[in-house]
C-alpha cells in the first residue's frame, strides 16, 4: 500500500482490491518468489548496493519467510510480491526498501510461475512414469491373454490384453517425451528484464538465471517481462496426456460394460435407487479430463492473445488455469494408476470375444499366400464364410461353397479353416514389428521400460537442480 501513496490518493476500496488481487492463486508461487527476491539480494550485494550485514539479515529473514509462510490476507498488498516487500520492509528495513530496485514484479511474477511449472511439470512426469510403469507390468503379465483388438468399435482382430495395455504405455511415453521437450524449451530465466525493457543496474542475467535453476536466459525484455506463450506449450503438453488418459478411461469402462475386465470395487459406486449397479465412476470422470483440460488451454490461449506492448493484469488471470491443469492431470494419471493395478481380465470372456470371424483376414492371407489366390477374391470368399459364421454356422459344405462361388478351387478342410481362424494361433502368427505377437509385446515392454528409466533419471536430475537453488538460495555465502 505505501507504494500507492505517492501516485495515488487514498485508500483502494476493499472489493476493488479483491477484484484486482491475485493473493487468492499466489500461494503456488510462494516459495519461488521467495527465492527470486533472495537472489536479487545477492544481486545487489554483488553489485555493491548492499552491505553483507544488511545482505545477511536481509536473506534470514526471507528464510524465516520460508520456514513459517506469510499470511497472505490482506487484499490491499495486492499480491505476494509486495506481501515479501512489506514484511521484508518491517524486518530488515535496509533491505526491503531496496527490494524493488533493479527488480519488477512483472519479470519476477514472469520467473516465479516458470519455476513453479517446471516443478510441477515434474511432479506430472512422475505421475505419468508410475503410470507407464504399471501398464508395463501389467502389459508383460497379460501379453499372452487372448482380448479382442476392435475398430469402429467392433471386434477386429485377435490381440491379447497385453498388446491394447502397451498401446497406452506407448501414446503415454510420446505424450511424455512432448512434456520432456517442452520443459527443455521453457527453461529460459526472465528475470533481470524488470518492468518491460532491462533495467539501468549492470545486473548479470546470465548470474541470475543460474543461481535460478534455468539453462538459458530469456534474453528479450519484453517478451520476458510479458510473454504467457510457453503456457500454451506447458498446457498442450497436459492436454496430450490427457487424451491419452480420457481414451484409456473409455476403453476401459467399455470393457468393464461388456463383462471383459474387473475392476476394485473402490474404483465404482452403487445405485441410489437400482442395487444390482455397478457404476465405474472414477473412469467415468477420468474420461471427462482431456476435455476440462482443453477448457484450460482455450481460456488461457484466449486471455494471452490480444495484449498489446508489455505487461497488463490480464497476464495475471491466466495462470490459474495451469495450476488447475497440472492438478488434475496428476490425480487423473495417480487414480488411473490404481485402477489399472486392480484391473482382473475375465479370460474366457475375452477369449470368447476373439471369435472366429476375428482371424478372417488370415484365412484370406492363407488362400493368398498358400495357394496363389489373388487376394481380393480370397477377401470376398471369406466374407461369405463370416457371414456363414454370423448367421447360424459354418459347415464343410458351407465352406465349399464360399469358395466355390467365388471361383477357388483348392482343397481346405474344415478342420484347417478353422485351426487358422482361431484367436491363439492368429496372435502366434504375427510376424510384423509392433503386432500382438507376444513375442513381440514382451519385447516392446522391455524396450519401453528402458526409455521410462531414460525418462526417470530425466526427472531426477532436474529435480536436483531444482533442489539446489532451494538449497542455496538463502544461504549468503553461496553464490
Ligand atoms: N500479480 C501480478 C501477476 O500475478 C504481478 C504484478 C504485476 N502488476 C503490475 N501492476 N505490473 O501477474
Amino acid at each position: 500500500m505505501s507504494f500507492r501513496s505517492g501516485r495515488l490518493r487514498g485508500e483502494v476500496p476493499r472489493d476493488v482490491a479483491e477484484f484486482t488481487s491475485s493473493l487468492g492463486f499466489d500461494r503456488e508461487i510462494y516459495v519461488e518468489t521467495l527465492v527470486i527476491n533472495a537472489v536479487h539480494l545477492k544481486m545487489l550485494a554483488r553489485l555493491g548496493f548492499l552491505g553483507e550485514d544488511v545482505l545477511a539479515r536481509g536473506l534470514a529473514a526471507l528464510k524465516e519467510a520460508y520456514s513459517s509462510p506469510l499470511k497472505m490476507d490482506d487484499p490491499r498488498l495486492e499480491d505476494v510480491h509486495m506481501v515479501v516487500e512489506d514484511f521484508l520492509i518491517k524486518s530488515v528495513p535496509e533491505a526491503g526498501e531496496n527490494l524493488a530496485l533493479g527488480k519488477s514484479r512483472n519479470d519476477t511474477v514472469a520467473t516465479a510461475i516458470r519455476m513453479r511449472v517446471k516443478a510441477r511439470c515434474l511432479e506430472t512426469a512422475d505421475s505419468a512414469l508410475k503410470l507407464l510403469e504399471n501398464l508395463l507390468e501389467k502389459s508383460l503379465a497379460e501379453a499372452e491373454t487372448l482380448y479382442p483388438a476392435t475398430t469402429h468399435l467392433q471386434v477386429a482382430a485377435p490381440a491379447t490384453l497385453g498388446f491394447i495395455l502397451t498401446s497406452y504405455a506407448s501414446r503415454l511415453l510420446s505424450a511424455l517425451d512432448g512434456l520432456t521437450k517442452i520443459y527443455e524449451a521453457i527453461d529460459e530465466c526472465p528475470q533481470g528484464a524488470a518492468a518491460c525493457c532491462g533495467s539501468t543496474l549492470p545486473i548479470d542475467r546470465g548470474w541470475l538465471a543460474s543461481q535460478l535453476g534455468f539453462k538459458r536466459v530469456l534474453e528479450n525484455a519484453l517478451d520476458a517481462s510479458s510473454s504467457r506463450d510457453f503456457i500454451i506449450d506447458i498446457l498442450s503438453a497436459a492436454l496430450k496426456l490427457m487424451v491419452v488418459a480420457s481414451d484409456m478411461a473409455e476403453q476401459l469402462i467399455h470393457d468393464f460394460t461388456a463383462g471383459l475386465i474387473d475392476m476394485g470395487d473402490e474404483f465404482c459406486s452403487t445405485s441410489s435407487i437400482m442395487p444390482q449397479k455397478r457404476n465405474p465412476v472414477v473412469l467415468e470422470v477420468a474420461r471427462t479430463k482431456a476435455s476440462e483440460t482443453l477448457g484450460e488451454l482455450v481460456r488461457a490461449a484466449s486471455m494471452i492473445q490480444r495484449r498489446v506492448g508489455g505487461y497488463v493484469l490480464d497476464l495475471q488471470q491466466v495462470t490459474p488455469s495451469v495450476w488447475a491443469a497440472l492438478s488434475e492431470a496428476e490425480n487423473t494419471l495417480n487414480l488411473l494408476t490404481r485402477v489399472v493395478e486392480s484391473l482382473r481380465v475375465r479370460e474366457g470372456e475375452a477369449e470368447g470375444r476373439c471369435g472366429w470371424e476375428a482371424g478372417m483376414v488370415e484365412l484370406a492371407n492363407h488362400l493368398a499366400l498358400r495357394h496363389g489366390v489373388g487376394f481380393r477374391k480370397a477377401h470376398r470368399a471369406c466374407g461369405r464364410v463370416a457371414r456363414m459364421l454370423a448367421e447360424g454356422g459354418l459347415t464343410e459344405d458351407g465352406l465349399k461353397n464360399a469358395l466355390e462361388a467365388e471361383g477357388i478351387s483348392v482343397a481346405l478342410s474344415l478342420e484347417d479353416a478353422l485351426k487358422i481362424l482361431s484367436p491363439r494361433s492368429v496372435v502366434s502368427a504375427y510376424a510384423t514389428l509392433g503386432s500382438a505377437n507376444p513375442l513381440e509385446v514382451k519385447r516392446m515392454v522391455e524396450e519401453m521400460r528402458n526409455r521410462a528409466a531414460g525418462l526417470r533419471s530425466w526427472v531426477a536430475e532436474k529435480r536436483r537442480i531444482l533442489e539446489a537453488v532451494l538449497e542455496r538460495a538463502f544461504n549468503p555465502h553461496a553464490r
